[in-house]
């Protein structure tokens, strides 16, 4: 009996770690995150990234590199100041449970040349496809971002932030791609991601 009731307790644990957990974070984020990124990460204006269904430990780590100041940002970086590794886990595990809106792409033939570039790459300029890293349907993995569905203008920014090494959080990954990419080609990336869902 006590064996079976210490089996069952086993099972319960980890859903009860992720309940308190969850409710941890619902706190943060009504507290000051709510503001710019909405309650599930839908945020208020395309001004802000979305957060809605991305990656648990992509976040986590976005988390702590804003906070160490891996990662440049004058907006989060007092956001996390007081952050611990276990509020960002719980952070990551909260929005990569919320589900992404729709948000269908504005213009139609920009977007046809990204999918072109995300999925086949730049022959011509040894851009490696997006598609082998962030995934089909660029939902990434887990510790990967997600792009879909992401505002266009975000994803733009963060291009040029690698190309120019003003972001240097990514190992130098995604430098080595941005910085052989035009000004056209990553609007029409950007517009492509999205409007995925
Ligand atoms: C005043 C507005 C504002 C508030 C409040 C805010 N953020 Fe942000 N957040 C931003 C901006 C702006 C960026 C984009 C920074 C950049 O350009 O790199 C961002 C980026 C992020 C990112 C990176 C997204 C990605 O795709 O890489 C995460 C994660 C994040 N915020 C989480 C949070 C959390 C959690 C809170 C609450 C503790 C919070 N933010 C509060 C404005 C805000
Ligand atoms: C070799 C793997 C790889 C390939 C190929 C790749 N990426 Fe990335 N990408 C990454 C990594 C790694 C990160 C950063 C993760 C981090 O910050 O921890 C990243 C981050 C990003 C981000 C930032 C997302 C955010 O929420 O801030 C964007 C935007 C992005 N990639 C777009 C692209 C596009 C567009 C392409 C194709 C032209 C591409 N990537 C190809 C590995 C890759």
């Amino acid at each position: 009996m006590r064996a079976l009731a210490l089996v069952l307790c086993l099972a319960a644990a980890p859903a009860l770690a992720d309940g308190a957990a969850l409710a941890r974070a619902k706190a943060i984020v009504g507290g000051s995150c709510f503001l710019c990124h909405g309650t599930r990460g839908e945020s208020a204006t395309e001004l802000y990234p979305r957060l809605a269904a991305q990656n648990s430990a992509y976040i986590a780590k976005q988390l702590a590199n804003f906070k160490s100041g891996a990662r440049k940002s004058a907006t989060m970086q007092p956001m996390v100041a007081a952050l611990t590794p276990a509020d960002m886990d719980a952070l990551g595990l909260y929005f990569s449970r919320q589900t992404s809106e729709p948000h269908p792409a504005e213009d139609a033939r920009l977007a046809a040349l990204g999918m072109a570039i995300y999925r086949l790459g730049g022959a011509a300029t040894e851009v490696a496809a997006c598609i082998g890293c962030h995934g089909e349907r660029g939902h990434g993995s887990e510790t990967l971002p997600r792009l879909a569905g992401q505002v266009a203008a975000y994803l733009a920014a963060q291009m040029r932030n690698f190309g120019a090494r003003v972001r240097t959080n990514d190992n130098a990954v995604m430098h080595t791609i941005a910085a052989k990419m035009s000004a056209a080609e990553i609007r029409a990336v950007a517009e492509y991601l999205s409007g995925l869902e």
